[in-house]
């Protein structure tokens, strides 16, 4: 097992991507903290893992929330002694249309789920990570819409350019605290969220997206979270600062 004797926080764990993530880096032995605002998805994750043989805990944390995303980490550390990876992977778009009609209102909720809710798990996360005797990894579930973006996905795109450059500005600040920080940049997976890029979930509008990557399909969690397992495994020990995609092509 590549990850024994570590614990993981992975938010936005209940569902797509991260129950992906979830259940694979617990597959390698790590103790996984499931975080999502859905209760229910959250607890199916947990249930999933720990029926497998793995050891998870759900937290309902928002990590648009300061106070809730800090009480999570003091969680990890309680119940399984330290917080040695963190997989930023919640994420939320505004529906896919000309970028003159997104709200205010829909800008201020993926700027807060999607770049502030890095602030809040960094401020918690990075403290009890140096406090760790060991190397400790973060991984940012950024998007193939940072390098090569989508039209009608305008904002949600640049909030994933946040990401990668927040990926690679933490990546230089933390090296001297022995933490890695690393994004993959998936390219349009079969998720809840694939909905709202395509605006509306037509078979034709599903072709498109699967014709725009040249290995000719969508990503799936077990892509993605194989790309996480990889950068958070001391196989990547020299590897930090680093966006990788996982899009079948389609960013060339
Ligand atoms: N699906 C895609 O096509 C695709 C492509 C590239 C990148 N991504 C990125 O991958 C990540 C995961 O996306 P997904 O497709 O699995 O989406 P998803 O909607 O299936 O899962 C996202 C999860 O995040 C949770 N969440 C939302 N806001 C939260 C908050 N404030 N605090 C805690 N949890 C919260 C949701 O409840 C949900 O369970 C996102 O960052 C997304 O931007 C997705």
């Amino acid at each position: 097992m590549r990850l024994e004797n570590k614990t993981a926080i992975v938010t936005g764990a209940g569902s797509g991507f991260g129950a992906g993530i979830a259940a694979k880096l617990a597959r390698e032995g790590a103790a996984v903290i499931v975080c999502d605002v859905n209760a229910e998805d959250g607890n199916r994750v947990v249930g999933k893992i720990t029926a497998a043989g793995g050891r998870a805990l759900f937290d309902g944390a928002d990590v648009t929330r300061a106070d809730a995303v800090q009480a999570m980490v003091d969680r990890a550390v309680a119940e399984f002694g330290g917080l040695d990876i963190l997989v930023n992977n919640a994420g939320v778009s505004h529906h896919r249309k000309p970028m003159l009609d997104v709200t205010e209102a829909e800008l201020d909720r993926i700027l807060a789920v999607n770049v502030k809710g890095l602030f809040h798990t960094a401020n918690a996360a990075i403290p009890a990570m140096r406090a760790n005797d060991q190397s400790s990894v973060i991984v940012n579930i950024a998007s193939t819409g940072a390098v090569r973006p989508r039209p009608g996905l305008t904002w949600y795109n640049a909030t994933k350019g946040a990401v990668t450059t927040l990926t690679k500005s933490m990546a230089i600040e933390l090296a001297n605290y022995r933490i890695r920080v690393n994004a993959v940049n998936p390219v349009a997976g079969d998720t809840p969220l694939l909905a709202t890029f395509m605006g509306e979930d037509t078979p034709e509008n599903r072709e498109a997206f699967r014709q725009s990557v040249p290995l000719g399909r969508l990503s799936t969690p077990e892509d993605v979270a194989s790309a996480v397992l990889y950068l958070a495994s001391d196989e990547a020990a020299l590897v930090t600062g680093v966006c990788l995609e996982v899009d079948g092509g389609r960013c060339i």
